[in-house]
């Protein structure tokens, strides 16, 4: 039995980082997890394999389709899957060491094992009884199950089964045209699948600005992506080899069918908290399975907090990182704070999609005034020189004091451009600051600047 200050449960981003800050902090930590390595759903089955097979596949696709555009000749790669997922592995077990190496260099005591809240201030893990002021749930997510779908990860497979596929799937149908749909549905397309996206809704990536969710699903279509729009999938029958996915057409209530080798269960997550013993200990939980917390990730029962996908908001891993810090800040004593206002989103396909702040929809429901700034990539030199003109930045400024609202991006590194508008709106900047401020030629940066002075006297290169 040993004492801490703090023993944090789950080693994702969110506990891992919680984890890290705390024994920085000074206070005596330990993190309960039981998977077998450290970094939860994002860095063993989530953000880092996903990100690893988007490159590998995206080097495929550069190699098949740009290469011989720039005077690069000669046959291009063939897939060899074992290989790459070789390489997602290496690239898994390479960050999830380093997360041990941190915790040992940060004096976080890693106890391996499923963990109980067992009592008030005391956490069990297997046969031993740890004892802690603070407690710190942060145990993650796991795939939503879809009535009429059993999964066996083989044929009918989650995101996990779909990072490990032994080969490249002839059909692969997708349901559920989010994050994980697109992110892997673009994998296996560039891999060589005909890949189908069946989704329930009108519109791709539901909740991102309008505008951007039809460009981007014009530009998955030229890369050979099919969708099926507007239809609830109501059952899989799957043999060992094949599926048959049923949906239903919701504009006329017909029932349709097609076939895969591969169906992918796209269609959202939940948090997970089985066997943590919180019904016994009486944590109030809200009506969608998530730990409920307050303004401070506090629970209702003193001394426990939870963070990270279990609780409300965004399932994002930095959003589970920023929150893991504040935890600990709070614990410490000190004001800890999370801006839940500017939470960039990426997706990491070709071209990616990043985006900050409030939508055009959001702002016209809210009913307040805004501008537009735009700008297209096809006008920036470093993107067209990439073969990357696709795609543009939008900035929305109050349309009386200029103040930075939101900015979607459609291209070319989005997912870092991003970041050039959340430091802006941090610091309430408007599009002029970011207009005034020198951006180095050639950037792809430029177009963010050139977004920012369309929101003034206008762009430059439009
Ligand atoms: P998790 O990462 O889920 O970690 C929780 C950990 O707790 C797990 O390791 C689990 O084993 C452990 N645990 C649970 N219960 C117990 C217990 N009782 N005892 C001990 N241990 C326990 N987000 C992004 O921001 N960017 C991306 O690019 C991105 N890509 C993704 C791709 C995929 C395919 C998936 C599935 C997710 C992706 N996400 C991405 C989401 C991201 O992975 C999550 O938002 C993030 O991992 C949440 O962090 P967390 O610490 O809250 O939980
Ligand atoms: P999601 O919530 O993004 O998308 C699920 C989609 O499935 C929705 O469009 C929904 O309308 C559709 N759907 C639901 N039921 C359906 C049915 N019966 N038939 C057809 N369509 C149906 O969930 P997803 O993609 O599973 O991702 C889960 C979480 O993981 C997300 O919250 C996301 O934040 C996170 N993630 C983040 C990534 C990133 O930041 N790049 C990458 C991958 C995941």
């Amino acid at each position: 039995m040993s004492n801490y200050d703090v023993i944090i449960i789950g080693g994702g981003p969110g506990g891992y980082v919680c984890a890290i800050r705390c024994a920085q902090l000074g206070l005596k930590t330990a993190c309960v997890e039981g998977r077998g390595a450290l970094g939860g759903t994002c860095l063993n089955v989530g953000c880092i394999p996903s990100k690893a097979l988007l490159h590998a596949s995206h080097s495929l696709h550069e190699a098949q389709t740009n290469f011989t555009k720039m005077g690069l000749m000669g046959k291009s790669p063939s897939v060899d899957m074992g290989k790459m997922m070789d390489y997602k592995q290496g690239v898994i077990d390479g960050n999830t060491a380093g997360i041990e190496f941190l915790f040992k260099k940060n004096k976080v005591d890693y106890i391996q094992g499923w963990g109980k809240i067992s009592g008030k201030g005391e956490v069990t893990v297997g046969d031993d009884v740890h004892t802690a002021k603070n407690i710190v749930i942060a145990t993650g997510s796991e795939p939503s199950a879809l009535p009429g779908v059993t999964v066996d990860e083989r044929v009918v497979v989650t995101s996990t089964g779909a990072l490990s596929l032994p080969k490249v799937p002839k059909k692969l149908v997708v349901i559920g045209a989010g994050v994980i749909g697109l992110e892997l549905g673009s994998v296996y397309a560039r891999l060589g699948s005909e890949v189908t996206v069946v989704e329930f809704l009108d519109q791709v990536t539901p909740g991102m600005d309008g505008e951007i969710c039809k460009t981007f699903q014009r530009s998955l279509k030229k890369q050979g992506l099919k969708f099926v729009m507007g239809a609830a999938v109501q059952k899989v029958t799957a043999t060992k080899t094949k599926a048959k996915i049923t949906y239903l057409l919701r504009k006329n209530d017909t029932e349709a069918t097609i076939d895969a080798d591969v169906v992918l269960v796209a269609t959202g997550r939940k948090p997970y908290t089985d066997g943590l013993g919180l019904a016994e200990i009486g944590v109030e939980m809200t009506d969608r399975g998530q730990v409920q917390t307050n303004a401070h990730w506090q629970t209702n029962v003193e001394g426990i907090y939870a963070l990270g996908d279990v609780i409300t908001g965004p399932m994002l891993a930095h959003k589970a990182e920023d929150e893991g810090m504040a935890v600990a800040e709070t614990i410490a004593g000190q004001a800890g704070h999370v801006n839940y206002d500017v939470i960039p989103g990426v997706i990491y396909t070709t071209p990616e999609v990043a985006s900050v702040g409030k939508t055009e929809e959001q702002l016209k429901e809210e009913g307040r005034a805004y501008k537009v700034g735009k700008f297209n990539f096809m006008g920036n030199g470093r993107a067209k020189a990439n073969f990357a003109g696709e795609g543009f930045v939008k900035i929305l400024a109050d349309a009386s004091t200029d103040r930075i609202l939101g900015c979607h991006l459609m291209g070319p590194a989005a997912g870092e451009l991003i970041h050039e508008i959340c430091v802006a709106m941090e610091f309430g900047a408007s599009a002029e600051d970011i207009a005034r401020t020198c951006h180095a030629h050639p950037t792809y940066s430029e177009a963010v600047r050139e977004a920012a002075l369309a929101c003034g006297d206008g762009a430059i290169h439009a």
